[in-house]
């Protein structure tokens, strides 16, 4: 058996006996939607300056920067949920999951068939005009990026910003509490792909650990934080998972 396998096996007995399983993600859960990740490999920092294309500094510098980055990472895709994002719905169907925690903004969770999904880097649902506040539907807006860097149509600005968190803005503090409180009262914590670098999201695993909560991390490469985790599986996602899924099912 390859050791995957065996660790797998330690995951269903822990989910089978949870009560109040969190899931965490990050970029890694839809890479495998063809959504690139941030750092590791194929990883948008390596092409892109996060401080130019991903801080509010930047945005309100350059705001075509972002709509540039913004394109690669949500439009070109296309991106539908993969077997990872699917799998995350089955456990929460299943009443294993009670929430996902995702530090994405590319809303495929709640595309999947997941209903508590605490958004913590906020999404593209809603795009705002900083100028005169209108508001946009990411629907219209998608629409037009593929020709143009988008306008206000009330004002003329081109400062349209989706409601994600940029670097140097604060999370929403109502979704961050909640995700505190999820954290708190969990028994399993399992993280799906993420580099776990990005604070305060990242300081979540060690509010679960804190309370007791068994950890779980799944991801493709190593983390800093690996040996705070009670079962490490480096691998992808979407095959995992749907072990992990398949083997529930089946007492
Ligand atoms: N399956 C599982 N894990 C994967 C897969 C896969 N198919 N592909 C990549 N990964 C892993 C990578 O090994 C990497 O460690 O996913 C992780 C993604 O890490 P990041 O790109 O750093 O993404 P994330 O942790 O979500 O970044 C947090 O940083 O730039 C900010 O706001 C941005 O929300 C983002 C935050
Ligand atoms: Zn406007």
């Amino acid at each position: 058996m390859d050791s995957n396998n065996n660790k797998i096996e330690k995951v269903v007995e822990l989910l089978r006996s949870s009560k109040h399983t969190v899931v965490f993600t990050g970029a890694g859960v839809s890479v495998e939607s063809g959504i690139p990740p941030f750092r590791g490999a194929g990883g948008l920092w390596e092409r892109y300056d996060p401080e130019e294309v991903a801080s509010i500094y930047g945005f309100k510098r350059n705001p075509k920067a972002f709509w540039e980055f913004a394109k690669e990472l949500l439009v070109k895709t296309k991106a539908e949920p993969n077997k990872a994002h699917y799998a995350i719905a089955e456990l929460e169907k299943m009443g294993i999951v009670k929430a996902v925690i995702t530090q994405n903004i590319d809303m495929l969770h709640q595309k999947a068939g997941s209903s508590r999904v605490l958004e913590l880097h906020g999404s593209m649902e809603y795009v705002d005009c900083l100028d005169c506040h209108t508001a946009y539907k990411w629907e219209e807006i998608e629409k037009k990026i593929e020709k143009e860097i988008p306008r206000c149509e009330s004002c003329g600005s081109y400062y349209l910003k989706p409601r994600v968190v940029f670097f140097g803005e604060a999370l929403p503090s109502d979704v961050l509490s909640e995700a505190m409180d999820e954290a708190r009262k969990c028994d399993v914590f399992m993280v799906v792909g993420s580099s776990l670098v990005v604070y305060p999201a990242a300081h979540l695993p060690f509010i679960a650990k804190e309370n007791e909560a068994k950890l779980i991390i799944i991801n493709y490469d190593p983390t800093d934080r690996d040996e705070m985790f009670d079962v490490v599986i480096h691998g992808k996602a979407g095959d995992i998972l749907l072990k992990i899924v398949e083997k529930l099912k089946h007492v």
